[in-house]
């Protein structure tokens, strides 16, 4: 695939306001959700959970993209269709988690490392091969005492790059994923401070080593202050801290900024990202849209919980999620649309 090819990619993913479905949930991380819910943790519970996912009628007027995780591609809808033709025929583009999970970084306590770029390179060529597009690799950042250390953050922007170049020379479009983590109480203009070096570290990096900017996507956290803060922040000042550091650190020719969700519930995800895009649309070279993963699927999950009497109802919840997150890119999200879904 040529590099044009890739452009291409991530242009589609950012494209008529709509915004990437992260549901590559580890089998560990998903197995941990299904517990909490009461539901069995089989491989078999995975497979029909995203079924109902996938199926839901009319995904694609709001999903451009959905990220997979391993187990997912190799199984196949109760119809007998592999999950990535399903997607594909739901209109969305089908991605891949690709890296091995954040694991205790040597030397570091509290720091993570994420693994996976060992035989990184064939596992890109069957993904290719098997019709995927695009690909994720998620490193993780601890605000806390005295962390995070630069080793931590040098290790980390390293891999991401080295995952990047990887990917783009399979011809998968890299989804670049640092995530500084919301826990702890740590302030919005701490969390300013670490996301500036971590993202300023991470395209430093993507830079030495070659990773056209193009042909690639952001998925950062938003500037926050932690979840155990006594100050939460309005909405407007998360978008204008947010907004303001990107500026200082993500190259314009980047086509999009996909954040994460990373725990804030639902509704703060979309009114945060209503607020970023009412303010600053217009003034931003890269589109501000959404991946979310547990703010667009987490009241879908609580609501089928395991039960296939449910999935009508709980396709509702997370079309109605979808829903709201196109309008926050449009900056045309209002609160009232919790109670009516209109
Ligand atoms: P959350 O939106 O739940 O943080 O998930 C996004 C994601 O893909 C994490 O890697």
């Amino acid at each position: 695939m040529t590099n044009q090819a890739l452009v291409a990619t991530a242009q589609a993913l950012v494209a008529d306001d709509k915004g990437i479905l992260a549901m590559d949930e580890s089998n560990p991380t998903c197995n941990k959700r299904f517990a909490r819910l009461g539901i069995p943790q089989t491989s078999e519970a995975h497979r029909a959970y995203r079924e109902m996912i996938v199926t839901t009628p009319s995904l694609g007027a709001c999903i451009s993209g959905a990220i997979l995780y391993d187990e997912t591609i190799r199984q196949t809808t109760s119809e007998g269709i592999p999950f990535v033709q399903a997607v594909i025929a739901a209109g969305i583009i089908p991605g891949v988690k690709v890296d091995a999970g954040a694991k205790d970084m040597a030397g570091h306590p509290g720091e993570k490392i994420t693994e996976g770029l060992d035989g990184l390179r064939d596992r890109l060529k069957d993904y290719a091969r098997l019709g995927l597009r695009f690909a994720k690799w998620r490193a993780v950042i601890v605000i806390g005492d005295g962390l995070p250390s630069r080793a931590c953050i040098e290790a980390n922007a390293q891999a991401l790059a080295r995952y990047a170049a990887l990917c783009q020379e399979a011809g998968l479009l890299p989804i670049v994923e640092p995530e500084v983590l919301m826990d702890g109480e740590h302030s919005l203009a701490q969390c300013f401070a670490v996301t500036e070096q971590v993202l300023h570290t991470v395209f430093k990096q993507l830079y030495t080593q070659g990773v056209l900017p193009e042909a690639m996507l952001l998925k950062p956290n938003m500037v926050l202050p932690g979840l155990s803060c006594s100050r939460q922040d309005a909405a407007e000042a998360v978008a204008q801290a947010t907004v303001r550091c990107f500026l200082r650190v993500v190259p314009a020719a980047v086509p999009g900024v996909m954040f994460l969700s990373g725990g804030q519930s639902a509704e703060l995800a979309s009114s945060r990202l209503n607020a970023m895009n009412v303010g600053f649309k217009s003034r931003v070279p890269w589109a501000l849209s959404f991946s979310y993963g547990r703010a667009l699927q987490q009241p879908a999950m609580e609501t089928w919980a395991g039960q296939g009497t449910n999935v009508k109802v709980a396709q509702q919840a997370l079309l109605q999620r979808a829903r709201c997150n196109l309008a926050a890119r449009r900056g045309e999200y209002r609160a009232a649309m919790e109670v009516t879904g209109s």
